[in-house]
């Protein structure tokens, strides 16, 4: 039956897949995906993280091969977090010249370098033998300031091994103008900042610890990470002392439950934005799909593009491989 005057039908936009695809208003592209890598020292074979179907602390040789793989899929960068076979209170392995991040990161530039961007995390808590993300005061506190000398260290010695992307993470004040005054007194001038502006001390990070063996020893991170209650004015005011201290982009993390925030930092800055779509983001996913709860890859798809729509200009995701190999063929 026809209608008696004018019926306004938004379906006829909907009916088909060609339609659809043509008016999709947020699209993915692989470039823009960033894969966040593991690689242990000293492990003969690469190690399955338990909490993380599908990931890998991988040995030097297989995060080669596997960044070969992101880059033939047309992943756009990859983000290195290490874990050292000695661990001590000031985090040492993390700038040593010899440290496990600095030789992989000198693999990956020579074999992936030219076609994708080589990132490094740059932090303490996957070198320290307490687990926090910076050098402790006598009574356990995380020492802001005497913690920034050794972010600018690590940060130093990953550019020298050829990272070409220091992206800190550690949330101490202050630390993107250490770390930029450091690179600049060392001729990095041409490496850029990528901050981890704004990053909850969220439960979803559970599997990264265990991907990253970097669980505190003691206590939470909760007094230099953000309170997910926190004043949302408290995320933007971190994203722009991080510009004023010379970030080059910045990042929201996590992604999905965070897509207000990532919204308001989007329409507040002119730099690149990025979503860390994290450890337990993904956990979620694969642990219901592999109950036969929800469809996997639809709900991986769903989850990246609500990130995207929501601001974000690059989307850091453990399934970048996989999702930039299937919307290649979309
Ligand atoms: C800290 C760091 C963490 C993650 C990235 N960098 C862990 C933390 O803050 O405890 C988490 C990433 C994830 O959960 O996927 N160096």
């Amino acid at each position: 039956m026809t209608a008696q005057f004018p019926v306004a039908r938004p379906r006829r936009l909907r009916r088909t897949a060609p339609m659809r695809r043509m008016v999709a208003g947020t699209r993915l592209h692989p470039s823009e995906l960033i894969l966040p890598m593991f690689v242990k020292e000293g492990i003969g074979e690469p190690s399955p993280i338990g909490s993380m179907p599908g990931v890998f602390q991988h040995t030097r040789d297989s995060l080669r091969k596997a960044a070969h793989e992101a880059a033939e899929a047309g992943v756009g960068g990859l983000i290195l977090f290490g874990i050292p076979q000695t661990k001590d209170a000031r985090g040492s392995a993390g700038d040593d010249p010899a440290g496990i991040v600095q030789q992989a990161v000198a693999d990956l530039v020579s074999d992936v370098g030219d076609t994708m961007v080589v990132m490094t995390d740059t932090c303490l808590d996957e070198f320290t033998d307490h687990g926090h993300c910076g050098i402790l005061t006598p009574e356990g506190e995380v020492d802001n300031d005497a913690t920034l000398e050794r972010y600018a260290a690590v940060a130093v010695a990953q550019a020298r091994a050829g990272s070409q992307v220091i992206a800190p993470s550690g949330m101490m004040d202050g630390q993107v103008a250490a770390i930029r005054a450091a690179l600049d007194a060392d001729g990095f001038e041409q490496v850029p900042i990528l901050a981890y502006s704004v990053k909850y001390a969220s439960a979803l990070y559970g599997p990264f610890r265990e991907a990253a063996e970097c669980a505190p020893q003691f206590g939470d991170r909760s007094a230099y990470q953000q309170d997910p209650a926190g004043p949302v004015g408290e995320a933007l005011r971190e994203i722009r002392l991080d510009l004023q201290e010379g970030a080059d982009a910045v990042m929201v993390k996590p992604a999905m439950l965070y897509l207000d925030i990532l919204r308001q930092v989007r329409d507040l800055v002119d730099v690149p934005v990025a979503a860390y779509q994290v450890s337990g983001e993904y956990a979620m996913i694969e642990a219901a799909a592999a109950n036969g709860w929800i469809d996997r890859n639809r709900a991986i798809m769903e989850s990246l593009v609500a990130i995207r729509r929501a601001g974000a200009d690059m989307i850091l995701t453990y399934w970048a491989t996989e999702v930039a190999r299937n919307i290649w063929r979309r």
